[in-house]
């Protein structure tokens, strides 16, 4: 074949695009009932609003971000999250006027050049959400409740909620020392990688997946036992918030974070069931980021889900759905697949998806495609029935059949669809 999709991205299609429109649409709902509206920004934007915002010594920045010139020399970047950008666009257009707190949900692509795997694409989907203005670790609680009530919602359990604090810039350069100090002391045992950045971000070598590296961190000091009087209360509070909304979590004090701008909470969501990659939803708060843009200063946490990897997990734990006509229209002779064609019509307009058999062939072929097709009901209509004006409506999951007047189609197919089968002996 001449052209094929680039490595790491890939098509999405029916019937997993169903799939996808349910977990869209089940995350729309939800949201809803905890105040959050959509938002939509630019795929593309300046390349230094993620260095910025995700910080030049990340994973995303020096090596993952797809950015070229456009042809006026600027730097662009597809985005890799969606963060920055919403923090972006709450500056630009002032959003912080609105009531607060203010709230936001978005889906989309986001590009990552990292190395394909399970789990692991560079183009991506994220479902996410950013609430603004509220520094309360109810907040914090909050937005997890809600991504374990959508989780729940579409069926899925047995998943790991992981929970920390990281601190503020006032206590996190004091356990940044301490961390640097205890590193520096193992600092043969560390990967390459780790030994190139632990000075610039040692919190990083806490969640490297190298064997040396993890046995080299297992007594390093936690970052909870150096939070300043404020991050210890604020994280406690979150706690006990969180117990008492009953969400099953674990404290994770290495789990940093793949993105500079977190202050205080962070969380993830993880399962088994998914190999390496087993974060299915991330997030925290990121109190300072809208003032170092240039904004009021405004507290800020939100997370996002990857969609790839939440639907490979529904599609393990249920059937696939399936796209069901409710009418195939089956035809003998040419008056009969002419008047077809407008009943068809007449069919889709009154709401009953509708499928014509083209292909003509004979009564037993064309009721196999209507089968093949999962059609709920398939309407006959042959040269006997035209001259009498009537059609046969045959219901296929248990063969009950009647025969209706032409124009009484859309009548007789709410009784069809909707009266229960009759059992079949
Ligand atoms: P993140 O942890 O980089 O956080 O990504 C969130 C989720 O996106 C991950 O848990 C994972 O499910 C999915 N994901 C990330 N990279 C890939 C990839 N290459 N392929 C497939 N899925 C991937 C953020 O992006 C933050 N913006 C989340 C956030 C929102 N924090 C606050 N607000």
């Amino acid at each position: 074949m001449k052209y094929r999709t680039i490595k790491g991205v890939q098509d999405i299609l029916p019937p997993d695009t169903l799939l996808w429109q349910h977990v869209e649409a089940t995350a729309q709902e939800i949201f809803a009932l905890y105040g959050f509206q959509e938002i939509r920004t630019p795929i593309i934007e300046f390349t230094e609003l993620f260095v910025r915002s995700i910080g030049e010594n990340t994973d995303i920045v020096e090596k993952e971000m797809y950015t070229f010139e456009d042809r006026a020399g600027r730097s662009i970047t597809l985005r890799p999250e969606g963060t920055a950008s919403v923090v972006r666009a709450y500056i630009q257009n002032h959003l912080y006027n609105l009531p607060a707190p203010q709230k936001f949900f978005y889906k989309g692509p986001m590009f990552r050049y990292e190395r394909p795997q399970k789990g692991r694409y560079r183009q991506f989907h994220q479902i996410g959400v950013e609430a603004f203005a509220v520094d309360d670790p109810r907040m914090d609680a909050e937005i997890i409740e809600m991504l374990h009530l959508l989780l729940d919602r579409l069926g899925l359990g047995n998943l790991n909620t992981e929970v920390n604090s990281i601190g503020c810039p006032n206590c996190r350069p004091v356990y940044r020392d301490k961390l640097i100090q205890y590193l520096k002391d193992r600092i043969d045992s560390l990967c390459a990688d780790c030994q190139r950045r632990y000075e610039v971000n040692p919190l990083r070598v806490l969640d490297c997946k190298v064997q040396g590296c993890k046995a080299a961190v297992k007594d390093a000091p936690r970052i909870t036992d150096f939070l300043c009087n404020d991050c210890k209360e604020h994280f406690e509070k979150f706690l006990s918030y969180l117990k008492a909304l009953e969400i099953p979590f674990t404290i994770n004090t290495s789990m940093v974070r793949g993105l500079d701008y977190y202050t205080r909470t962070t969380f993830e969501v993880t399962t088994e069931s998914l190999g390496a990659q087993n974060a299915v939803a991330a997030g925290g708060r990121y109190d300072g980021l809208v003032k170092e843009f240039g904004g009021p200063s405004t507290p800020a946490i939100g997370f996002a889900i990857g969609m790839e990897r939440l639907i490979t997990l529904l599609k393990d734990s249920k059937e696939p759905p399936a796209f069901c006509p409710d009418v195939y229209i089956v035809t003998l002779g040419d008056n009969a697949e002419e008047k077809a064609f407008g009943i068809a019509s007449a069919l889709r307009k009154g709401g009953f998806s509708t499928e014509l058999s083209y292909k003509g062939g004979s009564l037993k072929s064309q009721l196999r495609r209507a089968d093949r097709l999962k059609a709920k009901v398939a309407i006959i209509i042959g040269e006997d029935e035209l001259a009498k004006g009537v059609a046969v409506c045959k219901r296929l999951s248990d063969g009950m059949q009647i025969e209706v007047a032409l124009d009484e189609i859309p009548k007789s197919l709410e009784g069809l669809l909707h009266s229960p089968p009759i059992s079949v002996r």
